[in-house]
């Protein structure tokens, strides 16, 4: 049926998820980095701004994640094409499990790091969003909790330049259709999808 994961291609609701958490991801990695390196005194309003849009995007791309993750674990994904060296396909499933640890880990570890401290998770201006339970007053897993994310956050840059390193060699050194499959308004290769 049209929209579905097949043999060949990733179905509407996969792509769909892949590319609003890479995007989300991607802008949440780069206005993170961007944030912190704001100083309180010069730039203190902008600074807490670009904070409260990170938290609530962040608590939105837990979400997804969350639901991407059950729809992974209840549809196939299609098979890698024959070609692929036993190298590259346990480098394709190590990238693409960590990549679902990360999109989980990222913001799991951002919401652990606020919630000990007073202030709000404001959802976009709608209301607040709840802290997790029990870690109120508790500033050393705050601070535990902020390492783990900004290593994550070092982890997940290192893999998405590999990650976009290995489809643009699937594209146009190897020629197949592995991005094609995941990017509709890409070409196929072999005109099987
Ligand atoms: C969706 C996934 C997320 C990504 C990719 C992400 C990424 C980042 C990055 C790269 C930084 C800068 C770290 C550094 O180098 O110092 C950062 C900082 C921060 N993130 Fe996230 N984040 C995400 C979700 C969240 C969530 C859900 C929250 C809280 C609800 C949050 C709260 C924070 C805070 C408070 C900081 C500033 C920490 C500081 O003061 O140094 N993040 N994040
Ligand atoms: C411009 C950026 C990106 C490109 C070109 C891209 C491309 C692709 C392609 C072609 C696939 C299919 C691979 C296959 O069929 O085996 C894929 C899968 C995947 N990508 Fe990306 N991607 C990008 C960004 C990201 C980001 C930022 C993340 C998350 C941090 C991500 C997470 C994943 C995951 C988890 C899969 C496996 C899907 C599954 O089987 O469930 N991608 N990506």
């Amino acid at each position: 049926m049209a929209g579905q994961t097949t043999d060949k291609r990733y179905g509407k609701v996969a792509m769909i998820l892949h590319w609003v958490i890479a995007l989300a991801i991607i802008g949440q990695l780069a206005g993170g980095k961007f944030f912190t390196s704001l100083s309180f005194a010069t730039h203190s309003e902008l600074r807490i701004s670009l904070t409260q849009t990170h938290k609530a995007l962040g608590i939105t791309v837990l979400v997804l994640s969350l639901f991407r993750l059950v729809w992974r674990l209840t549809h196939k994904a299609p098979a890698l094409p024959d070609g692929m060296s036993a190298f590259e396909r346990m480098a394709a499933k190590f990238t693409h499990s960590a990549f679902y640890v990360l999109i989980i880990g990222l913001p799991l570890t951002g919401w652990a790091m606020v919630s000990p401290y007073k202030n709000d998770i404001s959802f976009f201006g709608l209301f607040n969003w709840p802290k997790i339970p029990g870690l109120e007053g508790n500033n050393q897993i705050g601070e535990m909790m902020k390492t783990a994310h900004e290593y994550m956050g070092l982890i997940a840059i290192i893999l998405i330049v590999l990650h976009i390193g290995a489809a643009l060699k699937h594209h146009f050194i190897n020629k197949d259709d592995v991005l094609a499959r995941m990017a509709p308004i890409v070409k196929s290769k072999s005109k099987e999808i």
